[in-house]
């Protein structure tokens, strides 16, 4: 089950303080939250403000207002960034060759990308293939959790935490991944439109243009969580590099969903079929009763698509980062916290305020941990919550 894994993850996991064991033992697992919701207290850093979208302005101009707030602490995570490529090549080679060839090397990337992203360069005054290796990120490092539940009256919930930044630095200095920590000034709620009217609204990073966490209202809602495989992402970026460009990357795909996509089936059908750069899971939720599912996917091919079918007694999914036929690592093991907390809750009682409690339970909530979304896809609702993890509290 390691051996999923990247090696760099072991040697990183090995270095790490926190005792293997830990995951499974009081203080940092607890028992199941309750009663969280509306968010307060110490796991709630704060609310996370909304920005209009236009997609009538040409590419380039989109993501001006939004960069004209944001860009001071893009520049503060991209330098981060910088200092750690520059930790593993001291002679700064390695970041020369991201400022002046990475562009190159990548070739055009596909329309609209390549204009908002020089759009976002344009505005930052952050050099191209830094903003191109910020958007490359989070193709690598997304370790997430996504639930979607159905009701009794067959309403469907999605809710997911994002975990964002390990392996970027650790601040000793108050126990807190330093990249999570910056991402949390940057994390918006975006409000996508055409003719003044919503296209689809999403929970994102200023600076990136893929998304991993949207839905359209009335539609369709849709997270993406890191699939780690051996054959990965690392590949994927390879090929494209060597000219195969026939793949693609799967924030672009998600967001090209989000974007044009016009039914749960169609989503379904697009997210199963189209190859794609890095390994993934989809957590797609439609409209009504049973259209929630799972699709596990490979680079060229899905290996599996699990639904809801509440009439057999399996009126949720969850996905973390591991194929749900195989253990997760003894390391992290947020499933069957997720598992047992949703049990507890029953169907009969599945909401917004349960399933915040449910994503508010350690180790699902944890130092990686970002934001919380929460979406209902029927009544159009969107709400994104900065949290903060206290010691004690895990690692990831
Ligand atoms: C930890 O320290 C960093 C750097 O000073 C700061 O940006 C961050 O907000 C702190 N996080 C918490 C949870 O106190
Ligand atoms: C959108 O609304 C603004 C302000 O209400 C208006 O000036 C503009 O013409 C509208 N744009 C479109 C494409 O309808
Ligand atoms: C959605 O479709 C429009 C019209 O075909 C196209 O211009 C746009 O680039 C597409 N969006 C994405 C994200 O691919
Ligand atoms: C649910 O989605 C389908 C397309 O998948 C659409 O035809 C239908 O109108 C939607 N229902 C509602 C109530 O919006
Ligand atoms: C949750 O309930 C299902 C159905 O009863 C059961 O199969 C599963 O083992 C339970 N999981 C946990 C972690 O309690
Ligand atoms: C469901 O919610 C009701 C009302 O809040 C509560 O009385 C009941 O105990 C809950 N059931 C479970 C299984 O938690």
């Amino acid at each position: 089950m390691l051996l999923d894994r990247d090696p760099i993850i072991c040697v990183f996991l090995a270095s790490v303080v926190v005792c293997a064991m830990a995951q499974h033992a009081p203080p940092w697992t607890e028992d199941c939250r309750k009663s969280t919701y509306p968010p307060s207290g110490p796991t709630y850093r704060g609310p996370v403000p909304w920005y209009t979208i236009n997609l009538d302005l040409p590419p380039y101009k989109r993501w001006q207002e939004l960069m004209i707030d944001k860009g001071s602490s893009l520049k503060v995570i991209v330098k981060s960034m910088t200092d750690m490529a520059n930790a593993f090549v001291p002679s700064g080679k390695l970041m020369e060759m991201v400022d002046h060839k990475l562009h190159d090397l990548l070739g055009k990337l596909p329309a609209p990308y390549e204009e908002e992203m020089k759009g976002i360069a344009a505005v930052t005054d952050i050099p191209l293939g830094e903003i191109i290796s910020f958007n490359i990120f989070y193709e690598l490092f997304t370790i997430c959790t996504s639930v979607i539940a159905e009701d009794k009256k067959g309403h469907l919930l999605h809710g997911r935490n994002m975990d964002f930044g390990i392996f970027l630095g650790w601040n000793i200095n108050n126990n807190t991944w330093i990249v999570t920590e910056e991402l949390k000034p940057l994390t918006v709620n975006l409000d996508f439109q055409r003719s003044n009217k919503t296209v689809f609204k999403a929970s994102s990073f200023a600076g990136y243009v893929g998304m991993l966490t949207g839905f359209k209202p009335g539609l369709f809602s849709l997270t993406l969580n890191e699939r780690f495989s051996l054959n990965g992402g690392y590949i994927g970026v390879l090929e494209w590099m060597l000219g195969k460009k026939d793949a693609m990357w799967i924030g672009f795909i998600t967001r090209l969903v989000l974007e044009n996509g016009t039914s749960y089936e169609e989503a379904k059908s697009i997210l199963t079929k189209t190859k794609i750069l890095a390994p993934a899971y989809f957590i797609l939720g439609g409209n009504s009763s049973g259209e929630g599912c799972v699709i596990t996917r490979d680079r060229k091919q899905s290996l599996d698509v699990y639904e809801l079918e509440a009439d057999q007694g399996r009126w949720y999914v969850v996905q973390t980062n591991y194929d749900r036929w195989k253990n997760t690592l003894f390391l992290d093991d947020r499933r069957t916290p997720t598992k047992m907390c949703l049990n507890r809750t029953t169907q009969e009682n599945i909401s917004f305020e349960t399933m915040y409690d449910v994503l508010s339970t350690k180790p699902v909530l944890n130092k990686l941990t970002v934001f919380t979304t929460l979406m209902d896809v029927k009544k159009g609702r969107l709400e994104t919550y900065l949290r903060d993890c206290p010691d004690p509290c895990i690692g990831w």
